[in-house]
């Protein structure tokens, strides 16, 4: 055992991929590393989300999907978005499985045996969404289930309050940022793409406001750890933003493993 209680084991022969090289050493020494990606709504935080998890074979938590399917319970069971002690229940008994789609094109979401993916990701349950998740009591509810998700040999989680709340010890904290005019850009091509129509004013002011409730909430707040980088995604391709973090993962993470 080294000081800090982590069991040293060496191994002899590491794979040669450098990311599985790390998580197999920090697998080893059973310190389960996170990666918090933060930022606003629309920022593109699932799609880095998923690359990095995808490249180094960690876990993922869509930390938004646990408010998004909170919010959907309490609307099917009718439940008012300000009722405290009744969304506090409710929370606590939240039947809700994240599983890999059949096809493997992502996660389903299934809430009290339905299937709620396509549901949870309109921008009606992202805004009911935000008006679950200020309520304090409510994100005490939910932070264990949260945590559960730092499993072997990593996670990757993405949210608001990633970085500074659930796991506030992560081996590295990303903020991503872009102007709420390019994120609602991003957002309309991905509906129209999807054959979904969608009005680009009326989504730039719906992002906007769903910000500003999450910037100005009380509790965990929507604002970057004091520790993390920041990034912002305005100019910048999926793949330039790929590259910088690449960068940071090998620095931050090696020197996790090497600690
Ligand atoms: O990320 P997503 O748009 O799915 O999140 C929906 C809402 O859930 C956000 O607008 C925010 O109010 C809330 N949320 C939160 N803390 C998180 C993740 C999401 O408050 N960690």
């Amino acid at each position: 055992m080294s000081d800090d209680g982590y069991r040293l084991i060496r191994p002899t022969k590491p794979p040669r991929q450098q990311a599985s090289y790390i998580s197999y050493i920090l697998a080893m020494t059973q310190k389960i590393p996170v990666i918090t990606i933060d930022g606003p709504s629309g920022v593109g935080k699932g799609t880095v989300m998923l690359r990095l998890a995808h490249f180094l074979g960690w876990h993922t938590l869509d930390s938004g999907a646990i408010y998004r399917v909170l919010a959907l319970a309490a609307l099917k069971h009718q439940i008012a978005l300000d009722d405290v002690a009744g969304l506090v229940k409710l929370a606590a008994e939240l039947d809700v499985v994240f599983q890999a789609a059949p096809d493997l094109s992502g996660v389903q979401v299934i809430l009290e045996k339905t299937d709620v993916t396509s549901t949870l990701r309109t921008e009606a349950t992202g805004e009911a969404a935000s008006q679950v998740a200020v309520i304090p009591e409510v994100r005490a509810a939910l932070l264990q289930r949260q945590r559960d998700f730092q499993q072997a040999p990593g996670l990757v989680a993405d949210g608001r309050d990633m970085g500074t709340v659930v796991f506030p010890e992560a081996a590295l904290k990303i903020f991503l940022t872009a102007s709420a005019e390019e994120r609602a850009k991003r957002r309309y091509k991905q509906l129209k793409e999807k054959g979904i129509d969608a009005n680009l004013t009326n989504l730039v002011k719906e992002i906007s406001t769903r910000d500003q409730r999450d910037r100005e909430r009380a509790t965990a707040p929507l604002k970057p750890a004091a520790d993390a980088t920041q990034i912002d995604t305005t100019e910048l391709s999926i793949d330039a933003v790929m590259a910088q973090l690449m960068t940071l993962v090998a620095t931050h993470l090696d020197a996790v493993a090497t600690d």
